[in-house]
């Protein structure tokens, strides 16, 4: 599978996903404004890969503060600068809390070393303590991803028929993929599983991105759009649906990609078993319900233009969230890094799961 990000030589390359499938390229990033833009433009997107990209974001804009903002700081100065530089990328997309998850991780390795730094501390180590942080947190959602795939693969019958939504895969996290990680690991098990990957309009995540991976893979996939996944579960063509997530409140209500919400409106209907498939790093326990996840509206342009041609009359009045909410009632079960929750859903539950007592 191609690398969603990689750092070399003060550099981070991201992937150029809006390029995808048909051209593949490397956005390069010298400074943190590149890393910002790129995470709005959905160069580099899913839930855990923009929160990696923006902690290589926050270390490269800490890098090429060397000699340009301030020549010799004081470990104080620097960390005030590195607060600045993650509040500025904190907002570049505002529904996938993984964002400010791994900037605030960024921030508190650096107050620790700060705090803890001696008198002849050289600026130079706090670039590399923060550079380290982002390498591991780059590491740790790939491996956590595996862990991910491995658990919930159990949850997968023998040739079952699956149904995803937007893309959920290696090019959403730092590898491997969380709903499509799922898929993986069952495919590797020798589940002999196939995929329904639904377009996801606007940006066609599915059709551009799912299909690509799982091309790729060799994982027998049917490309569909959004409106046929209703008609694909009333003529029980799909065991099951797999889904990523952007935020997920202590309540199990869960945001993702737009269109989510209809298909676990069907699959509640038709007795289907609907996963959300997700990272710890995704969950918000500051929310006791996904009513206030702030949800991002994107451009009317999106949804007015298709690949780049207008199709909708001039001045015709557009809404275009780009994520909506399904409540944590219609999940059978979310499939962690750390383990499966099953309902009901609450903060007890996930902060058992996140600090099990030893
Ligand atoms: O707008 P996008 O492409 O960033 O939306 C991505 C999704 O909704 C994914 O399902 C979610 O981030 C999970 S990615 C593992």
């Amino acid at each position: 599978m191609v690398e969603t990000m990689r750092w070399e030589d003060e550099t981070l390359f991201l992937l150029d996903q809006t390029k995808l499938p048909h051209v593949i390229t490397y956005l390069s990033c010298q400074d943190y404004p590149d890393v910002k833009k790129a995470i709005q433009k959905l160069v580099v997107r899913g839930a855990p890969a923009i929160g990696a990209a923006a902690a290589y974001g926050l270390a490269l804009g800490m890098l090429k503060s060397r000699g340009v903002k301030f020549n010799a700081p004081t470990a104080q100065e620097f960390y005030h600068q590195a607060q600045t530089i993650a509040w500025e990328l904190s907002d570049a997309r505002p529904t996938a809390v993984n964002l400010s998850w791994a900037l605030n991780r960024m921030l508190a390795t650096l107050k620790s070393a700060v705090d803890n730094a001696p008198a002849s501390l050289n600026i130079n180590d706090l670039r590399s303590t923060l550079l380290a942080e982002a390498k591991a947190i780059y590491q740790e959602d790939l491996e956590g991803n595996k862990r991910l795939g491995r658990l919930g693969q159990t949850l997968v019958p023998a040739g079952a028929k699956i149904l995803t939504h937007c893309n959920a895969g290696a090019l959403a996290t730092a590898g491997y993929g969380t709903a499509l990680g799922v898929v993986r690991a069952a495919a590797a098990a020798g589940k002999k599983i196939s995929v329904f990957a639904s377009e996801t309009r606007p940006l066609l995540q599915g059709a551009r991105l799912t299909t690509f991976e799982l091309l790729q893979e060799e994982i027998p996939v049917t490309l569909i759009t959004d409106g046929m996944t209703g008609f694909l579960m009333a003529r029980k063509m799909v065991d099951l649906v797999i889904v990523g997530a952007d935020r997920i409140a202590a309540n199990g209500d869960v945001a993702n990609k737009i269109g989510t919400y209809n298909i676990a409106l069907g699959a509640r209907e038709h007795n289907l078993p609907f996963y959300v498939a997700a990272p710890v790093s995704t969950l918000d326990l500051n929310l006791n319900n996904g009513q206030d996840i702030p949800i991002e509206e994107r451009d009317p342009y999106e949804v007015t233009h298709f690949v780049g041609k207008k199709v909708a009359p001039c001045g015709v009045k557009v809404w275009n969230p780009a994520f909506d909410l399904t409540p944590g009632q219609y999940i059978t079960a979310i499939i962690t890094d750390r383990g499966i929750v099953h309902p009901p859903y609450n903060k007890e539950k996930w902060q058992r799961l996140t600090n099990p007592s030893p």
